[in-house]
């Protein structure tokens, strides 16, 4: 009879006083029965304190927790990489071509940067880009800023701003990676900032999620998206139709998205939102901007 036993078997009795024991029904320790298992022999096997230690991993229900994310292994999922010239070419021209842009934008980014002095030091930026925003982080003493961003041709630029910012270049660390995974642990960061960037992200409710996660209690999250025109209007219209491209030619950027309701649902504990339209950018305006607290 095989029985498939998973019981620790019985320390051997000396050669010619062996004798053939009995299953026990159970094993205790201190009085706690360890563990028992039913058998085809039809008696009860049980599990020795040292086998039921092995198995627990198998025997315990299945842990609640989410196992831990590999930022690398998002950034290869949500944004695999693109031919070496295209991303030269898209950081380049992010470079060259948002210069009245930036001009135009730059009276809501004082107003809006002048309230990161007091939430704190640590500073992550998602999608970084070529690094437009750290001339606002210029004037915060002993800023420490992590940009992070899954175009690696974007880190130069990014340097370079940061020097021409007048910031320290210790006081910059890039990393190449994506708003769903962000590397960063939870509860670390006095404030992140967003500028353009959850058009162009895979998924913004995870990303949302990430800046909520990454983000101490307390935290700001400050953004300025360019999100879709209202419906029925001619604006809207021609969005629809140049998605397509738009998305092809600008690294995955959507002009369609509701990303201003996005953010209302990502639950932060307060929520200040207001929108503008730019003579500057026809194609990406509306624009929401803000800051959420966690
Ligand atoms: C339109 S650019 C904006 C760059 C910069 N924030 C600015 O204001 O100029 C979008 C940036 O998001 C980056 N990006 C694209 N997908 C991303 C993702 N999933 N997570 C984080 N950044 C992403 C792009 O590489 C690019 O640098």
């Amino acid at each position: 009879m095989l029985c498939l036993s998973l019981v620790a078997p019985p320390p051997m009795a000396p050669a010619g006083r062996r004798r053939r024991r009995r299953h026990p029904t159970s094993v205790t320790r201190r009085g706690q029965t360890l563990a028992a298992l039913p058998c085809h022999c039809g008696r009860r096997h049980v599990i020795g304190a040292s086998s039921a230690a092995a198995l627990l991993p198998f025997l315990a229900p299945p842990s609640l927790a989410a196992p831990p994310v590999d930022p690398d292994v998002v950034l290869q999922r949500v944004h695999p990489s693109r031919p070496d010239w295209y991303e030269e070419f898209y950081a380049s021209a992010m470079d060259q071509g948002m210069k009245s842009y930036e001009a135009e934008i730059a009276g809501y980014k004082v107003k809006l940067f002048s309230q990161l002095s007091p939430a704190g030091k640590n500073i992550l930026e998602l999608g970084v880009g070529t690094g437009p925003n750290f001339k606002y982080y210029a004037s915060e003493d002993g800023v420490n800023v992590i940009g992070v961003d899954p175009n690696k041709h974007m880190e130069n630029y990014a340097r370079a701003a940061v020097v021409s910012a007048g910031l320290a270049s210790s006081s910059f660390t890039f990393r190449r990676g994506v708003a769903e995974a962000l590397p960063a642990e939870d509860n670390s960061m006095d404030v992140v900032v967003g500028t353009l960037v959850l058009c162009s992200v895979n998924n913004i409710d995870m990303a949302l999620r990430e800046i909520k996660r990454v983000l101490k209690p307390g935290g700001l999250y400050v953004f300025i998206e360019h999100v879709a025109a209202p419906d029925g209007t001619l604006l809207r219209l021609v969005q629809g139709a140049l998605d397509p491209l738009q998305q092809f030619v600008a690294d995955g950027c959507h002009l369609t998205r509701r990303t201003g309701q996005s953010i209302r649902d990502a639950g932060f504990s307060s929520l200040s939102l207001d929108g503008v339209r730019l003579s500057n950018a026809y194609i990406i305006s509306p624009h929401v901007y803000g800051v959420a607290c966690k």
